[in-house]
């Protein structure tokens, strides 16, 4: 089992849209056995899955009690892939973590899921916190949505050094482009600067997903950002593969 984080401290970069994209990738291209974790309260991942939360705001009780997330998976649309939603209840997951003081209780919960999953995606909120610490010890790599910008290489080590500053070692990083636009003359500059990097497009069908509440793969497979995500995806595979050699 591997487990990928989707992370920045930047808000509305395009976290969620990644983290559903990529699980539907795995979960549908590769075929690999996929549970998408919601980390932020906002429960977007689920919005987009077109999972509609349940009455009972339970998502914390994941964190607290001995008896694991099993209980508060939900099926999807998509087969081979699950949702671990997130709700108001974990707002203060920070502080919880926090007084319980286990440095690794997110990796311990993560590692119980390999028995039933072959790829764990979290969907992150944008904060540097103990959660975020969590997740850097939880997760096997993790990758960064830029918004592209003459400065996207220097955003790239800012998000690196900070990850550094939360523990002593941390997964491997990999930064990815987000909503680029070639007819702009500074995001053309950004990906000539950082040419070896995935990167997705500015794309409607992309925005779409929000309306559709599907990934783009699901409605729109011959989009240049359906292609986008399924090329990370490879890239992310590949990525994996060579860490475990
Ligand atoms: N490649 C794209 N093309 C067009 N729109 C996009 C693209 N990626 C993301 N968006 C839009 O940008 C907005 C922010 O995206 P998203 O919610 O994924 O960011 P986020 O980093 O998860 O935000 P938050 O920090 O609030 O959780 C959304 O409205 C989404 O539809
Ligand atoms: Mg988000």
């Amino acid at each position: 089992m591997a487990s990928i984080a989707v992370y920045s401290v930047k808000g509305g970069v395009g976290k969620t849209t990644f983290s559903v994209n990529l699980a539907w990738c795995a979960a549908t291209i590769s075929r690999r056995q996929t549970l998408l974790w919601d980390l932020d309260a906002a429960n977007g991942s689920g919005f987009l899955l077109g999972v509609n939360p349940k009455k009972k705001r339970s998502a914390q009780s994941v964190f607290s009690a001995d008896r694991g997330p099993e209980k508060l998976i939900r099926k999807t649309d998509y087969p081979n892939l699950h949702l671990l939603p997130a709700d108001e209840s974990i707002r203060t997951l920070d502080r919880q973590f926090d007084r319980m003081g286990k440095k690794k209780r997110l990796a311990k919960l993560t590692s119980g899921l390999s028995k039933n999953y072959d790829r764990v995606i979290f969907d992150c909120p944008p904060v540097l916190n103990e959660i975020s610490t969590q997740v850097m010890r939880a997760a096997d790599l993790v990758i960064v949505p830029l918004p592209p910008s003459p400065l996207s290489a220097r955003a790239f080590e800012t998000v690196v050094e900070e990850v550094k500053g939360s523990g002593k070692s941390h997964p491997p990083i990999l930064p990815v482009l987000s909503m680029l636009d070639m007819r702009r003359t500074l995001h053309k500059k950004a990906r000539a600067a950082n040419p070896k990097w995935p990167a997705v497009p500015l794309a409607s069908a992309i925005e779409q997903c929000a309306v559709e509440r599907r990934p783009v793969g699901a409605f729109a497979p011959r989009s240049p950002g359906a292609r986008a995500f399924a090329q990370m995806w490879t890239a992310i595979e590949r990525k994996l593969a060579s860490k475990k050699r």
